[in-house]
């Protein structure tokens, strides 16, 4: 499908555990959508690796797999929304996390005029999330994702959206903090599917399936969500 022309700038939430696909297919929808994806957890370890006060107490949290405090999330998170780029609108990868997080994100988007279009859950089982992550590296030039068996890139060592040769795999992608962070998501982001059923934005995506069918049937909701 080409690129869609909106009425409105969209707002998408996609939720899902670690592993799910979130940033896969979050970044195969920004090329086809015009969207911008923000992703709590590359701006947190923007904010680790700039060493600012947020990241100082992030980095510990990320790296035991739990979840970093809703007041340094939503900080930052309102920061970037603020951004020009987002008022063509955004898909939310990781945020939010929590009934908390997903609460201030309703005011965050009525001072922005911005609606929530839908919240899509990837639905996966939790056997595959430790394969995906372990698997997983990214090109440090431009964040492209990758994995040894799933999602290699054409050229071996080479990413194919940029060219660059240096990939790098997250501190936090090893099984012990992968069981952590599964723990986390089903014990605090979980009750977010109710909650955004009870709003009525619910749709939900089986992603257990190929990284290009999730994507066709992905590409074929969001058009007829944002239309
Ligand atoms: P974050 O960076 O958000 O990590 P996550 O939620 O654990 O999700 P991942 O990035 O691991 O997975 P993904 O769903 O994006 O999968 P991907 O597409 O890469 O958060 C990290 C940490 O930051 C958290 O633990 C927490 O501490 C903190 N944090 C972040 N946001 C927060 C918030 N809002 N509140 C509090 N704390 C927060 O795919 C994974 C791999 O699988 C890739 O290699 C990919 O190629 C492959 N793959 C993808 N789809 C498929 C498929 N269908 N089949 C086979 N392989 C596939």
């Amino acid at each position: 499908m080409d690129a869609t022309v909106m009425t409105k700038p969209a707002v998408l939430i996609l939720l899902g555990p670690p592993g799910a696909g979130k940033g896969t297919q979050a970044r195969m929808l920004e090329a086809g959508f015009g969207l911008v994806q923000l992703s709590t957890g590359d701006l947190l370890r923007a904010a680790v690796a700039q060493g600012t006060d947020a990241g100082k107490e992030a980095e510990t949290v990320m790296k035991a797999g739990g979840l970093v405090s809703d007041g340094i999330v939503i900080n930052i998170l309102r920061d970037r929304l603020k951004q020009t780029d987002c008022a063509q609108g955004v898909i939310l990868d990781g945020f939010p996390r929590t009934t908390v997080q997903a609460e201030a994100l309703d005011g965050l988007l009525l001072e922005t005029g911005m609606k929530i279009n839908a919240a899509i859950s990837l639905d996966v089982e939790d056997v595959a999330m430790v394969s995906r992550i372990a698997g997983r590296f990214t090109c440090a030039g431009c964040g492209e994702g990758y994995h040894d068996r799933f999602k290699q890139p054409k050229s071996e060592g080479v990413c194919d959206a940029c060219g660059g040769t240096e990939m790098t795999r997250r501190a936090d992608d090893n099984a012990e903090t992968v069981a952590d962070r599964l723990k986390a998501y089903h014990a605090q982001t979980a009750p977010l599917i109710a909650y955004y059923e009870n709003q009525g934005a619910l749709k939900r995506v089986d992603a257990m399936g190929e990284i290009a069918t999730i994507s066709a049937t992905l590409k074929n909701m969001v058009h007829d969500i944002t239309q």
